[in-house]
């Protein structure tokens, strides 16, 4: 995990957020190469479970949403963390993270009372900073941010930050089915920020104060569509994208199902899909069958008809959902992670050349030499037209090769003095580090064809 942080920082995918201030933990940024990934994460999905599907329609809603959406949907009062304090030295801890961390004793689901006998009668379960086994007793901490709005403070001006963008959809519904053509069952799907007042132990983005969601929720008549069917499909439809679409091991994955004390209080099933991250199994992506929990409460607490009538049986009727839903963020940490090998002297990240930051990066052979410059630089505008493209003119050409596979760029291009003979330039292959000789003319269609 260390090698991989230190790689985002010294390429450009992930900085410390605030980091001239000292940092603010749980908070990053991401860099030149970052923001290319996360993009091309976000177009996948996007392109995948929107632009793909006849079945689905996105939506793109506020990130402060009304307090009455949160009372509604039960995270006021049930969206929340046990945490605990080291009387000596003041450091805040989840206790669940605590106990695993000191026991390896998987601990999901337990009550505020079991987790605190757990810490409190065993003295091995020290604190990580200070070393002693001085425990506060466990609190709840509510994770939604509050904002107040305007000037007048109050309860009137409170908002919330959304803690998940679910929630979005539930209360678009109606705008949805009366604005669009969907019929059930149909999904709304929503990629954005969220946020969650967290306290957590690190490894990097993989849980952060505030973070992106990709959600879909898949509304049904239950009485049509059978819902263990369906959660069926969709658990296949998640492996797929992540073995395909995103080129992960399978290996590095997991089901694992939560049990009732774990599952959370609108779900009657969920499971999770868990990626082998360096510092264990962790969730990745989650799919629960939310049932009609939310539309049913935002209809009462909102005092509007979320119902509608199916065609097929005139029925009036408030869809059951199942929805699956994924961080971006974690899962591009899984994709750095799986991707980052060390080789005999290069370290190199073997992206899905579809995932790629850049696809091919350009260089003169020396940059010294300004014809090479001139045409290098014809030839890296010429490609940019067609995908992302880097000019790199630093340093030698195997520190140009290094940082490029370091960032796993596909393919890299020089031009040499052989080019300004007879318009050819060499191709580097990142993952064989071969070198074959290409005419100009035929980059562009090759490199689009080896990118699939
Ligand atoms: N609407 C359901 C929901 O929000 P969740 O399991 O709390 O369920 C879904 O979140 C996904 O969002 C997780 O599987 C994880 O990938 C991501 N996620 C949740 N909290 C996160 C955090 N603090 N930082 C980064 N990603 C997070």
């Amino acid at each position: 995990m260390e090698k991989i942080i230190a790689l985002c920082k010294r390429r450009g995918f992930i900085y410390p957020g605030s980091e001239i201030y000292g940092g603010l933990a749980n908070t990053y940024d991401y860099g030149p190469a970052g923001a290319e990934l996360l993009r091309n994460i976000r177009n996948l999905w996007w392109d995948n479970f929107v632009h793909k599907r006849d079945d689905v329609v996105g939506l793109d809603a506020s990130v402060i949403s009304h307090q009455e959406v949160w009372k509604a949907s039960g995270h006021t009062s049930g969206f929340a963390d046990a945490m605990i304090d080291c009387k000596n030295c003041k450091f805040r801890m989840r206790a669940d993270h605590l106990i695993e961390e000191k026991t390896k004793e998987k601990v999901e689901g337990k009550s505020i009372g079991e987790l605190e006998e757990i810490i409190k009668n065993n003295p091995k379960i020290t604190c990580p900073n200070c070393g002693k086994h001085n425990w506060t007793d466990v609190r709840k901490f509510n994770l939604l941010f509050p904002v107040n709005l305007g000037i007048v403070e109050g309860d009137q001006s409170l908002a919330y930050l959304r803690g998940e963008t679910a929630q979005g959809m539930f209360i678009n519904f109606k705008n949805v089915v009366d604005s669009s053509r969907v019929r059930l069952p149909f999904g709304i799907a929503q990629l954005g920020k969220s946020f969650r007042n967290e306290i957590t132990p690190g490894n990097s983005v993989f849980r952060t104060l505030e973070f992106e969601q990709g959600e879909i929720e898949y509304f049904f008549d239950p009485e049509i569509s059978n819902w263990e069917k369906l959660f069926e499909e969709w658990k296949k439809i998640m492996w797929d994208f992540i073995t395909k679409k995103l080129s992960i091991n399978g290996e590095n994955l997991r089901w694992r199902e939560h049990d009732e004390k774990e599952r959370s209080f609108y779900s009657k099933k969920t499971e999770d899909l868990e990626y082998k991250f360096p510092f264990g199994f962790k969730e990745l992506w989650g799919i629960a069958y939310r049932t009609n929990y939310d539309l049913t409460q935002h209809g009462k607490f909102s005092n509007k008809d979320l119902s509608i009538t199916d065609p097929q049986t005139n029925k009036k009727i408030i869809p059951h959902v199942i929805e699956p839903a994924v961080g971006i963020n974690r899962m591009l940490l899984m994709i750095l992670s799986d991707s980052y090998t060390e080789e005999k002297d290069r370290v190199v990240l073997k992206l899905n050349p579809k995932l790629a930051p850049y696809k091919a990066a350009v260089f003169p052979l020396l940059a010294n030499k300004p014809e090479l410059v001139e045409k290098a630089k014809k030839i890296y505008h010429d490609l940019r037209k067609n995908f992302v493209t880097v000019f790199d003119g630093r340093g030698n050409i195997g520190k140009r090769y290094f940082a490029q596979d370091e960032i796993g760029t596909p393919f890299c291009i020089t031009v040499d003095f052989e080019t300004l003979e007879n318009d050819t330039v060499t191709i580097r292959d990142r993952d064989s580090m071969k070198q074959e000789r290409v005419k100009i003319e035929d980059l562009i269609p090759q490199i689009v064809k080896k990118l699939g």
